[in-house]
């Protein structure tokens, strides 16, 4: 089934490409690595990013002699992906315009396929999530990362009302029992890795494209959140700034045979 966001993707992304790809905290290098050794791959491997964005993760593995091919939706995306790479000067890279499902390669074509913060955005993580083990070998290892909310209903639902008027492109994020059960529905139990990632409001909103007039809307809910916590960010004042984070993780499993 075809991807029905897309046209909202492609603005967000647009306008977020070059903010996005300069962002300290998406290229964190601790977390890249972290997300990498969960892939378990080794030099000479071949792996598919999903979702690639400006390409930080692909350059990440390409960096470590591994052969990466990322994916995006969005083409201004791709295009910072395709800077990157020559600034780091990486040969082991290929870029591609498309949508994470279906994903345009042969079953069994890779050694890994990874996707960082890209399921929320997505209207069928099932779907996603399927292709990628369509397109991994089997004994490949399949790797999501991606935030996620507080169990807690009340907090979800607001951390999602927030996010999606931050970000209008967003769909849904997922409690961690959410993500892991996609995997879970495929047979597999994924491996674990969890770490945080603070955003100060102000530095967040800058780099935000919320429609005309809602970003106050988004203020009013972080500035609450630091009294109740009704966003289950652990919102804190430091310093006079407003800091919030997001609970990341890591989850990977191997394909089975037959899988
Ligand atoms: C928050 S960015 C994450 C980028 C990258 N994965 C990273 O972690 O640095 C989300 C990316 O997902 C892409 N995206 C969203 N929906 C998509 C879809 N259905 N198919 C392919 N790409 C999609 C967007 O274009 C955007 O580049």
């Amino acid at each position: 089934m075809a991807t029905d966001n897309l046209d909202v993707i492609r603005d967000q992304f647009t306008k977020q490409a070059v903010t996005f790809s300069q962002s300290p905290a998406m290229q964190d290098e601790e977390a890249i690595r972290l997300l990498i050794k969960a892939s378990g791959v080794k030099p000479g491997a071949r792996i598919l990013d999903v979702a690639c964005g400006p390409g930080m993760v692909v350059c990440g593995f390409a960096a470590s002699g591994v052969r990466a091919v990322g994916i995006d939706a969005t083409p201004a995306m791709i295009e910072r992906a395709k800077i990157l790479a020559e600034e780091k000067a990486l040969p082991n890279v290929e870029w591609q315009v498309g949508v994470a499902y279906p994903l345009p390669f042969e079953d069994n074509s890779f050694d890994a396929v990874t996707c960082r913060f890209a399921f929320h955005h997505i209207p069928s993580p099932i779907e996603a999530f399927s292709e990628m083990r369509r397109v991994c070998k089997t004994s490949g290892v399949i790797v999501v990362c991606d935030a996620y909310t507080s169990d807690d209903p009340a907090r979800a639902d607001a951390f999602n009302r927030m996010e999606r008027l931050r970000d209008p492109s967003t769909v849904r994020f997922h409690r961690l029992g959410e993500l892991e059960r996609i995997f879970q529905q495929a047979g597999l139990t994924p491996t674990r890795h969890f770490y945080r990632v603070p955003f100060e409001m102000n530095t967040l909103l800058k780099a935000s494209f919320p429609n005309e007039g809602e970003a106050g809307l988004v203020r009013d809910m972080i500035e609450q959140s630091v009294k109740d916590d009704s966003l289950g960010t652990g919102t804190r004042q430091n310093d006079g700034q407003i800091i919030f984070d997001y609970s990341v993780v890591i989850l990977a499993a191997e394909k089975q045979p037959g899988g």
